[in-house]
């Protein structure tokens, strides 16, 4: 059986949560195997696996295309859709219409989204309707431009406290965990001893609850740019380019097929 929002809020204080994102069916497979806590079908979507240059680019239906192959790969981990842009700061009926259709379509256990100016009363909405949500503070790629673009948030004390602010008013507007990006590692720690929920870092220090990356560029597999938080635990790229050279050489010296291929 999946792993349940209430299952992801006990685990807090005993011990780390881990979660990673996946966009297709074999990848999504692997990472359950590998008991990863929870799957993120992110709309880095966009950057990673579409090509795009950025993740405004992508909406509901490619989301869903790939959340339904993620769930089919998966037994074990939560599985959540990323609420693209423009999919739930718009009206609040598209909110909560969109964020059923993660779950009643594609087969989600919930959703995540990233804070905005209306992000409490969406996220009260939508978590009302009994979806879980994971909220998304500090770098929210869908409005960079807003913040200041792509930098660490809350380095100042008056951007902290509002990072604290809106850590808090998620957790009373019913979210399960909040995703913190790009924060000082301090500002994190506060967060994370200050709510009960489970806070999950990316580029925000070892204090969080847990930990997330983008499996493209933890494997390896996105060459166009990689932040300084990513470690990178594969070099996928150069181990196709291998195996495909290797094939084309094959090909043309007609050492492939083989008899035993044949
Ligand atoms: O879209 C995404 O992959 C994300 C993670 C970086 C948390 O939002």
């Amino acid at each position: 059986m999946k792993l349940s929002a209430n299952d992801i809020i006990g685990l807090k204080n005993k011990r780390k949560i881990t979660m990673l994102t996946a966009y297709d069916y074999p990848v999504a497979s692997l990472v359950d195997r590998a008991g990863i806590d929870i799957i993120l079908i992110g709309d880095s979507l966009a950057n990673v696996v579409l090509g795009l240059t950025s993740t405004t680019e992508v909406g509901m239906e490619e989301m869903l295309h790939h959340a339904k192959a993620v769930s089919r790969g998966v037994k074990n981990s939560m599985v959540l859709g990323d609420m693209p842009y423009n999919s739930y700061q718009v009206k609040e009926q598209d909110a909560l219409r969109n964020a059923k259709r993660f779950i009643e379509e594609a087969g989600c256990c919930g959703i995540k989204l990233e804070w905005f100016e209306r992000c409490p009363e969406v996220t009260k909405n939508i978590t009302r309707a009994g979806i879980p949500v994971m909220g998304h503070i500090g770098l929210t790629p869908q409005t960079a431009d807003k913040i200041g673009g792509f930098k660490v948030q809350g380095k100042d004390a008056q951007a902290a406290k509002c990072l604290i602010d809106q850590a808090v008013i998620l957790e009373e507007n019913g979210c399960f965990a909040l995703v913190l990006e790009c924060v000082p590692d301090k500002i994190a720690e506060i967060i994370t001893k200050k709510i009960a929920i489970p806070t999950i870092g990316i580029g925000a220090g070892v204090h969080c609850d847990g930990q997330v990356l983008v499996i493209n560029d933890m494997l390896g597999l996105f060459e166009r740019y990689t932040p300084k938080f990513v470690k990178k635990y594969a070099d996928l790229s150069s181990l196709i380019l291998k195996a495909v050279q290797e094939y084309k050489n094959d090909v043309i010296e007609k050492k492939f097929p083989g008899k035993e291929h044949t």
